[in-house]
């Protein structure tokens, strides 16, 4: 059962709709929310009643990355790299048998765009906007990312995103497959609802066996342990302990 009030589960007509719903912190996640969300893609897994899952941000924004205070504090805490929940999380993702929708308002930053990487259709809004930071927060790509989006859309392109910082909005998003179509704020969510409704409806062995040819997990798993042993390596610097302190001395206690 979800105990976790930042991410909200609802389950209907071989649906289930996962909100992050943490929108004064612009839906950014946390410990508690990666465990809710890696329970909620078991238990989508395992009952045949759930065709198809959808993620949904609550508010204006999709999701502000993983939580800085949370890197922080992991970073002080010295964790082993199986015990990030975040790891856990983008595993999950990775090897998700089922179909996965998503809709996308205002920002997706760090790990709000990089699970877009494991979506099968995506919708956005025209504002919103995607970055993968690492760099500036001297980490590194994560979630596969740094196989998944020059694969998707190209390494220059890629590299500017996890180096430079640099933004995508909707079109652009669209424009080089992120994306299955831009549209108002509004007609997001019911957008990806219909379409996560018509795969509902679709034969489900078949769309399962057709997701599985188009990823292949065991690269992906691979490049994600990669990524991981590299990341906590990161998260234990002096460079991004400094960038957690700014960010969060900026915004306060
Ligand atoms: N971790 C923790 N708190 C976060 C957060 C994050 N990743 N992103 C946003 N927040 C918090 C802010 O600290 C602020 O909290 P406060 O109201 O208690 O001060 C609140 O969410 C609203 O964010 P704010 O920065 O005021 O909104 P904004 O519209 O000016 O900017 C962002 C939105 C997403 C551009 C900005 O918050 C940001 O850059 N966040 C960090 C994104 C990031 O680097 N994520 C990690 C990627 S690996």
């Amino acid at each position: 059962m979800n105990t976790c009030p930042q991410v909200r589960i609802e389950t209907a007509s071989g649906l289930m709709a996962i909100m992050l719903a943490r929108p004064e912190k612009k839906n950014a996640l946390t410990t508690s929310m990666y465990q809710a969300l890696v329970q909620a893609l078991e238990q989508a897994s395992t009952d045949p009643s759930i065709r198809v899952v959808l993620l949904d941000g609550e508010g204006g924004d999709f999701c502000a990355g993983n939580d800085i205070a949370d890197f922080a504090a992991q970073a002080r805490s010295r964790q082993a790299l199986e015990s990030y929940d975040v790891f856990r999380f983008v595993r999950a993702l990775a090897v998700f048998d089922k179909p996965l929708v998503a809709a996308v308002r205002g920002r997706a930053v760090g790990i709000g765009t990089t699970l877009l990487l494991h979506c099968d259709l995506v919708y956005v809004a025209h504002d919103a906007r995607f970055s993968t930071p690492f760099v500036d927060l001297a980490l590194v790509p994560e979630a596969a990312s740094s196989l998944l989006l020059p694969a998707r859309i190209g390494h220059v392109r890629a590299f500017a995103l996890f180096a430079l910082g640099e933004t995508l909005d909707g079109a652009a998003a669209l424009a080089c497959g992120l994306a299955n179509a831009a549209l108002p704020a509004d007609q997001v969510t019911p957008r990806a609802r219909a379409a996560a409704q018509v795969l509902a409806a679709k034969p489900a062995l078949a769309l399962q066996a057709t997701k599985k040819l188009m990823r292949d997990h065991e690269r992906m798993l691979t490049v994600i342990e990669s990524e991981g042993r590299e990341f906590a390596q990161r998260l234990l610097s002096t460079e991004a302990q400094a960038m957690f302190q700014a960010f969060m001395s900026r915004r306060g206690p």
